[in-house]
């Protein structure tokens, strides 16, 4: 049996995604079942650094949503419109979706995940939040039967980076940001990293799983670090501190109430969250009765991302394999009950 592939996009994690897709050896033998039948790409002249035929490409994306042979649509193009349209278009063609994109699942996840129960598919967004980390799955299935009292990360690369190159070697803001864009961290438009847009929507997206509470992003009270100078981290420093980018998500059980916010923090150097440096991203959950558990690793770039976005894809076709391709799926097994909480 195989399993065909529409990917949308071919900049850096669709680059890092084909990649895995191509070379199976030592991976996932799922991965050898798995064809990319597709590719959409804004312009067909780019010259591509990926060894795919040039016949599979196509800047018609709608025409990959609706290709009827197509099982599974990835969905890597970012930004708003189209990806939304597309992700909705997709999934009323009884395609399974995977996406890294947050800003989508932190606006508009309801209307996804109700369309996709509706469809009996699967959604999928490992990739959305902490690029390589395993974030999204561990928060709702593994960590589900706690009651989640916080969930506080450092959930962007590109900031951190800054963050940490401007602490340790007294680099320029816009000379570092210019460096993380060129390592492939940054979105194409940085001010999402930088004004913390980009964490407020994965802490949006992260609360929701954690809270099964409405999160509307437009409440996410959110500060980025253009803001941050040198002279602020040298007198943390002095004080016993690092400045770092947080996103936090906390419940306030006497009020019942969840406040949700993304600001630059002083956090204390002996606090697990100051050690976490460069592109690194770490999500630090306390539950009840677990205590607190930390979720650490790359948080941003081609390969890291591409693992989690391949890992989706192959989690999709493990369970079509199990469930039979061609037979319809259980709506509640295909997505947010799984996967993603109501928003
Ligand atoms: N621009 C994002 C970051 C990419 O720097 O974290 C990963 O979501």
């Amino acid at each position: 049996m195989t399993f065909k592939i529409g990917l949308l996009g071919l900049g850096t994690v669709g680059t890092g995604t084909a990649e895995i897709l191509l070379d199976t050896q030592g991976r996932n033998s799922l991965l050898q079942e798995i064809e990319i039948k597709q590719v959409g790409v804004r312009s067909l002249d780019k010259p591509r650094n990926v060894q795919l035929p040039t016949e599979i490409f196509t800047t018609d994306l709608e025409k990959i949503v609706t290709d009827p042979e197509i099982d599974i649509v990835v969905e890597l193009i970012g930004g708003l419109e189209p990806a939304r349209t597309l992700i909705l278009k997709a999934i009323a063609e009884g395609k399974h979706v995977v996406t890294a994109n947050k800003a989508v699942i932190a606006r508009y996840g309801d209307e996804i995940y109700t369309a996709a129960n509706q469809a009996g598919v699967y959604v999928l967004l490992e990739a959305a939040v902490g690029g390589g980390i395993p974030i999204i799955k561990p928060l709702k299935q593994s960590l589900g039967v706690n009651r989640i009292k916080s969930v506080i990360g450092i959930v962007n690369g590109t900031t951190n980076y800054i963050l940490t190159k401007m602490t340790t070697a007294g680099a320029d803001f816009a000379e570092v940001l210019a460096e993380a864009q060129q390592l492939g961290y940054a979105e194409a438009d940085p001010t999402a990293d930088v004004d913390g847009l980009d964490a407020a929507d994965k802490i949006g997206i992260l609360a929701t799983i954690a809270f099964g509470d409405r999160v509307k992003r437009e409440d996410i009270s959110c500060e980025g670090i253009r803001n941050v100078s040198a002279t602020d981290i040298s007198y943390a420093d002095k004080l016993g501190f690092v400045i770092k980018l947080l996103a936090i998500a906390k419940i306030h059980a006497q009020h019942d109430s969840l406040e949700v916010r993304v600001h630059p923090t002083l956090v204390p150097k002996t606090h697990p969250l100051a050690n976490i440096n460069d592109v690194y991203n770490a999500i630090l959950v306390e539950g009840e009765p677990l205590g607190q558990v930390m979720f650490f690793g790359p948080g941003a770039g081609a390969g890291a991302t591409a693992s989690a976005v391949v890992s989706d894809i192959v989690n999709i076709v493990g369970l079509l394999k199990s469930s039979g391709k061609n037979k319809s799926l259980d709506p509640l097994l295909g997505c947010s009950h799984q996967h993603f909480c109501s928003l």
